[in-house]
């Protein structure tokens, strides 16, 4: 039998009103240091499988062509390049992963492949690398773009970044190195390979001025669920990071999944899913229910707005009061922008006919930006059900990722001091961590 596995995503600790929130650190403040090793070190002891750390560069300034209303409201804001801090975390600890994401859109393979492989040395091959492709404009005028690459060329622009990166994983031999004192040879340069890549968005020589690392290269994750991001996960990823809070829709995922992986010659068992999961766990339900409660009102209409339109890469606020969902989809198709997300969920949960009012839009986007609707809020043997009912239903392959905590470090000690206990209990997931490297411990049955 599969187990499943455990991340945890940590992305969000601070933003979206969890600074201030019940059960937050008090006299502690991001982007302290000393936070971060905090919950790596009680993560561990609850066998996390992995800590993960999505990305943005830009402040979401789509609404209203603004960043005021994310400022104000701590909306995605502020992110740390998360690299050393995760250099910092794995010295505290020696089993537990971490995930890092760097933009496909943006950034260069060579850079990227050279700081993983090091990242990869440094925590002992216990990295992941979350490949994305970026469809937000405040991260595309980071880097001298006025508008969003067109959705199809950000996926082959990944592609052949993800190429290069393997290809410049694979430049040195193992044992390339001899260091023998006697000859005084350093190293062997039969082992030592040029990459001559020449592609259409990269040239690259190589190879990398580096040794293997212990994994050889980072455990690949993406999360792109277009029939163009499918086809790019079944290419490369070893795991996927799919939206979870929608069983019918997860499931037409994976099977969607399955499907690309065969026509791209991988076994549909080798790729598991983490499906992003909110949870709320208490003692009692009702205890469980007043935490989940706490959400009402944390987020004022436009922090929903900013959250939601950056999200999308397309301006909500210029929607008219009244509009068909297809109206929408075109807009935002038209605008090379992403539907993924909240408007996806709409439309599978209504239909592309369906019409909405402004307000009515605007209401069901809070419930969605703070996941209230997808939250799971229980005793440990609701939650633990939940999640075996929704793993059994999606194949039992991957697991979940916990994400967008309520505060922290409480909402992540909750999932270590009751969750885990309860799953271990059922022989859910494992007693500890099965190996050493990331690779190991996330992939392994
Ligand atoms: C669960 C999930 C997590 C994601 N995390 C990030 C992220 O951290 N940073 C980012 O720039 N994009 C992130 N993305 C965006 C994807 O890389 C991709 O651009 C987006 O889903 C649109 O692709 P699609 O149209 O194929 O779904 C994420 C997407 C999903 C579904």
């Amino acid at each position: 039998m599969n187990r499943m596995k455990l991340a945890f995503d940590l992305s969000f600790t601070h933003t979206e009103g969890g600074w201030s929130a019940p059960g937050s650190w008090v006299g502690a403040a991001y982007p302290d240091v000393r936070m971060f090793t905090e919950l790596a070190i009680a993560a561990e002891r609850g066998g996390i499988d992995m800590l993960f750390f999505g990305d943005g560069t830009g402040i979401p300034d789509t609404w209203e062509s603004s960043m005021d209303a994310a400022v104000r409201h701590g909306v995605q804001w502020p992110r740390q390049d998360m690299s050393p801090f995760v250099a910092a975390m794995a010295q505290a600890t020696s089993r537990i992963g971490f995930g890092l994401t760097y933009s496909s859109t943006y950034m260069h393979p060579f850079y990227v492949a050279r700081l993983l492989n090091s990242l990869d040395h440094v925590t002992a091959g216990r990295i992941a690398f979350n490949v994305v492709a970026s469809g937000r404009l405040a991260d595309a005028a980071n880097y001298g773009h006025d508008g969003l690459m067109d959705h199809d060329s950000r996926y082959e622009r990944m592609e052949e970044f993800v190429e290069v990166c393997r290809r410049l994983w694979d430049s040195v031999e193992p044992g390339a190195i001899v260091a023998d004192r006697e000859t005084g040879v350093f190293a062997d340069p039969s082992k030592v390979h040029r990459v001559d890549h020449d592609g259409t968005h990269f040239r690259v020589a190589g190879p990398l001025p580096a040794v293997p690392s212990p994994q050889g290269r980072p455990v690949l994750v993406q999360a792109g669920a277009s029939p163009r991001g499918i086809a790019a996960s079944a290419a490369f990823a070893d795991v996927v990071f799919g939206l979870g809070g929608h069983l019918p829709s997860q499931v037409s995922h994976r099977a969607r999944l399955d499907e690309a992986l065969v026509a791209a010659g991988r076994a549909p068992e080798d790729v598991g899913i983490l499906w992003a999961i909110q949870v709320v766990l208490g003692e009692t339900e009702a205890e469980a229910r007043a935490k989940k409660e706490r959400m009402t009102g944390s987020l004022p209409p436009e922090a929903v707005g900013a959250y939601l339109s950056y999200n999308h890469g397309f301006d909500f606020s210029t929607l008219p009061e009244r509009f068909a969902l297809a109206e929408v989809a075109e807009a935002i198709t038209e605008a090379q922008a992403t539907q993924a997300g909240f408007l996806q969920r709409l439309i599978a949960q209504r239909g592309e006919d369906a019409e909405m009012e402004r307000r009515e839009f605007f209401e069901e986007g809070w419930r969605f930006a703070t996941g209230y609707d997808q939250t799971i809020a229980g005793t440990p043997a609701t939650v633990a059900d939940e999640l075996e009912k929704q793993f059994a239903a999606t194949g039992s392959r991957g697991g979940f990722m916990v994400c967008n905590p309520m505060s922290m470090p409480s909402s992540l000690l909750d999932v270590v001091h009751l969750l885990v206990p309860e799953l271990r209990r059922r022989g859910a997931v494992g007693d500890g961590y099965a190996g050493t490297t990331l690779r190991e411990n996330l992939l392994g049955a």
